[in-house]
C-alpha cells in the first residue's frame, strides 16, 4: 500500500465493488474518463470490464482516507477514487505507462487529486523505472487538463472531434505526456514520495 498525507493508496478488495461502480454510474465522473456510451453499470459490467481492466493495469489503487485517531473519535477510512497506471505492449521495452485518475464528486476539490497524481508522477519515475508518462484528457475537462500542465505534463497531440459531449457538441482528445527528465529537472517542484511505505498494488 501507498500512503500520502491525508490519503491511503491500496490493491483492490472485494467490497470495494459498490463504491467503484458508484463512480461508474456518476454522472459528472464518468463524463471525463470514458469516449463511451453513458450508460447505467452493474455488477455483470464490473465482471465483464472493469475487473479485467483492474488485472492489466501496472499498478491500481483504490483510493481512500487514512484513519485518524484523536482523543475523543476514530475517523475511518473513506472511499476517495481510483488511481492507475495502465501497461501497453511496449511498457516494458519503452518504460511508459498510461496513467488514470478519477475521484468521486463529493471528494473533488480539496486538492486529493494534486495529492494524488503528485505521488503517482513521483512513485512512476523513482520507483518503477519509468521513462515516460502518458495520459489523455477531454477538451472539456478543463479541471483536469489544467492540473496536468501545472504538474508538469506537455501537450503532444490531439485527436480532432474524437468525443461526442452529452449535448451533442464534439471535442477534442488531448495527449499529453511527462518524460523522466523533465520530472527530474522539476523534482523539486513536484513533490517528495521519500516517506512512502511501498508494497505492490495489484
Ligand atoms: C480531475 C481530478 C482528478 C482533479 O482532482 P481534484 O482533487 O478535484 O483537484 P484539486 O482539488 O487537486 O485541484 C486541482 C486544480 O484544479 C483547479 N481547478 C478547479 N476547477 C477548475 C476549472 N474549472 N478550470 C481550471 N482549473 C480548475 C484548482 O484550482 C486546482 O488548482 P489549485 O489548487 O492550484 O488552485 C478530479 O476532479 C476528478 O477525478 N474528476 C473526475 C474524473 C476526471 O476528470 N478524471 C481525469 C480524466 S483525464
Amino acid at each position: 500500500m501507498y500512503t500520502t498525507d491525508r490519503l491511503l493508496l491500496r490493491a483492490f478488495e472485494e467490497r470495494d465493488k459498490p463504491d467503484i461502480l458508484a463512480l461508474y454510474n456518476d454522472p459528472a465522473v464518468i463524463r471525463w474518463i470514458t469516449k463511451d456510451y453513458l450508460n447505467p453499470r452493474d455488477l455483470q459490467y464490473f465482471e465483464t470490464s472493469i475487473r479485467p481492466f483492474i488485472g492489466r493495469c501496472f499498478v491500481y489503487a483504490v483510493i481512500t482516507t487514512r484513519e485518524f485517531q484523536d482523543a475523543t473519535s476514530i475517523q475511518h477510512p473513506t472511499f476517495v477514487g481510483q488511481v492507475f497506471l495502465l501497461h501497453s505492449m511496449d511498457t516494458t521495452k519503452n518504460r511508459d505507462v498510461t496513467l488514470g485518475i478519477a475521484l468521486r464528486t463529493t471528494c473533488q476539490g480539496k486538492g486529493y487529486g494534486t495529492e494524488i497524481l503528485r505521488f503517482m508522477i513521483g512513485h512512476a519515475f523513482s520507483a518503477l523505472g519509468m521513462h515516460r508518462l502518458s495520459l489523455s484528457v477531454f477538451e472539456g475537462n478543463k479541471k483536469a487538463h489544467q492540473l496536468y500542465k501545472t504538474l508538469g505534463f506537455v501537450d503532444e497531440g490531439r485527436l480532432r472531434e474524437a468525443n461526442r459531449t452529452p449535448e451533442g457538441s464534439w471535442e477534442d482528445l488531448i495527449y499529453m505526456s511527462m518524460l523522466e527528465k523533465e520530472w527530474r529537472r522539476d523534482e523539486g517542484t513536484l513533490g517528495d514520495d521519500s516517506s512512502i511505505v511501498i508494497r505492490m498494488a495489484s
